[in-house]
């Protein structure tokens, strides 16, 4: 056992299976740049056999990552295993990442196989992983709803067969904290052969207790490895949370005793970019990296931390990046200074003509708002809803009149594959109004599930940032855009989103 608690981050696995969270392969290689960036151990890339389009994002974070380990999920069949060796062929530091339900209720009506027939196929999953790679994670899906004996059996196995780190979820959110320590515990005394594998926790967050049993498992149960998401994004109600489990760790060190190689003050910028690359808000009372997390509102806090900071504070604001809304570049700045600032964000542009095309936007934004800060540059290079050519809806141009008592009309421009369109409606007010004017043309008779609006840097000068979830035939998708003018936003976020309805998915599941 050694002190060191590895961070292994799936926001890029785990957080993207959340509807609507789906990420393209440039949003995935940016968010891994920041996790390396903020030091994580692990970065679980995606789950390549799924998709070409993840098999492709897995390699090219393969590629690109120098410092953490990157790992690929796969399904504990040879295809899929193959597949991730294939996409991690290019990485400093690869693991394979490979999982089977163990529970009686996942291996009866899911798997519909004997537990006999789960024991040997893990076993031979896993050997057929380690002639592939020497690092061989392995999970027991729904590990914690298990029957003890029969995954002590099964992990035994695995450990002898080479699978390097034990990860046990979690998988519904069932655990409560001392139970599911225990039970990790209990796991490792009884498992002749458990030294030689580290082990992992995986816990959902259902019951809102995925840190705290993360946390259990680590302190009663000896887990060394968390597995955890940016601002615990995730399915249903998400994954542990990696700002909240590493600021536990550092913050009690006098209880947990671990190091955590976390560079900190990287949380709010990942946590920031995260949220806006996948339209998921921070809601404002989030530990760590909400909005009001360190904004003492009361009186008598305000005279405390006046006084003395650690009266109320048990943490600095800008030991996780929170610093005073920095103007960074304005109206004057000039190519370079962009340039080298998408540098310091992790922003890597994949041609000079598109920091060009960002460039434009820039100035474009700049000549509307007088400062521009770290968060407008984010939205600006994932705002993609303007740029002709490369998505099948591009944003042109929008006027609107609203008038009290009258209803709203808007007139909007814009572009689908080669065609420019003007469309006119009216609705209730000039949000409604231009989203009526689009679909009036497009008919795609999405439903819209939300709708959301979020000033980016904090004041009415800031931009708007607007966040629009649409669901057609099953699938839901999410569309982000920004603008100071939000009824833009708006627009640009409908046509975001419209553009991911219109790209095909044909991504498979993990857990089918
Ligand atoms: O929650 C879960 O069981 C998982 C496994 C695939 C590791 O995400
Ligand atoms: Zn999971």
């Amino acid at each position: 056992m050694t002190d060191k608690l590895i961070i292994f981050d799936t926001t890029l696995r785990d957080g993207e299976q959340s509807p609507g969270a789906s990420m393209t392969r440039e949003e995935k290689l940016r968010i891994a740049r920041q996790l390396e960036r903020l030091r994580v151990d692990v970065i679980e890339a995606g789950f390549a056999a799924s998709s070409n389009g993840d098999f492709e994002a897995v390699r090219s974070i393969a590629n690109a990552i120098k410092d953490s380990t990157v790992c690929s999920l796969a399904r504990a069949n040879d295809r899929d295993i193959a597949r991730a060796a294939e996409a991690l062929q290019g990485a400093a530091r690869g693991r394979i990442h490979t999982f089977i339900a163990t529970s009686p209720l996942h291996m009866e009506k899911k798997l519909r196989m004997t537990p006999d027939q789960v024991f040997e196929q893990a076993k031979q999953a896993v050997r057929f992983a380690r002639n592939l790679r020497d690092d061989i994670e392995f999970s027991p899906e729904d590990g914690y709803r298990s029957d003890m004996d029969f995954l002590c059996r099964v992990l035994e196995a695995v450990i002898a067969e080479g699978a390097t780190t034990i990860n046990v979820p979690d998988t519904v959110g069932y655990a409560i904290p001392e139970l599911y320590g225990e039970f990790i515990r209990k796991l490792r005394e009884r498992i002749p052969n458990s030294d030689k594998a580290i082990w992992s926790v995986h816990c959902h967050n259902d019951l809102g207790m995925a840190v705290a049993n993360s946390l259990a498992g680590v302190r009663i149960g000896g887990a060394r490895q968390v597995e955890c998401t940016i601002n615990g994004l995730g399915e249903r109600a998400g994954n542990c949370s990696l700002e909240e489990v590493v600021m536990a760790v550092k913050t009690r060190k006098d209880y947990f005793g671990l190091e955590v190689g976390i560079d900190t003050q990287h949380i709010v910028a990942a946590s920031r970019m995260v949220s806006q690359t996948t339209g998921f808000v921070v809601q404002p009372n989030k530990a760590v990296v909400g909005a009001n997390a360190f904004a003492h509102a009361s009186g008598i806090h305000q005279d405390g931390v006046l006084k003395a900071r650690d009266t109320y504070e048990i943490m600095r604001a800008e030991d996780v990046g929170w610093t005073a809304n920095k103007i960074v570049l304005g109206k004057l700045s000039g190519r370079n200074a962009f340039k080298q600032r998408l540098q310091e964000l992790g922003i890597e542009m994949e041609s000079e003509a598109e920091v060009n095309q960002a460039f434009t936007k820039f100035k474009e934004l700049a000549d509307r708002k007088s400062e521009i800060f770290d968060e407008d540059i984010l939205a600006l290079v994932s705002d993609e809803s303007t740029v002709a050519g490369k998505e099948f809806y591009s944003f042109v141009s929008l006027s609107q009149k609203s008038e009290t008592g009258e209803r709203p009309e808007a007139d909007i421009v814009f572009v689908a594959g080669d065609a420019e369109i003007k469309a006119h409606a009216n609705g209730n007010g000039p949000v409604d109004a231009s989203l009526k004017a689009i679909e009036s043309h497009v008919n795609s008779g999405a439903e819209m599930v939300l709708y959301s609006v979020n000033a980016i840097s904090g004041s009415t000068e800031s931009q708007g940032e607007v966040t629009v979830r649409l669901q057609q035939s099953g699938r839901v998708v999410n569309g982000v855009g920004a603008d100071p003018d939000i009824i833009v936003a708006s627009a640009k976020a409908y046509l975001s989103a419209l553009n991911k309805l219109k790209s095909p998915s044909d991504r498979v599941s993990p857990q089918v």
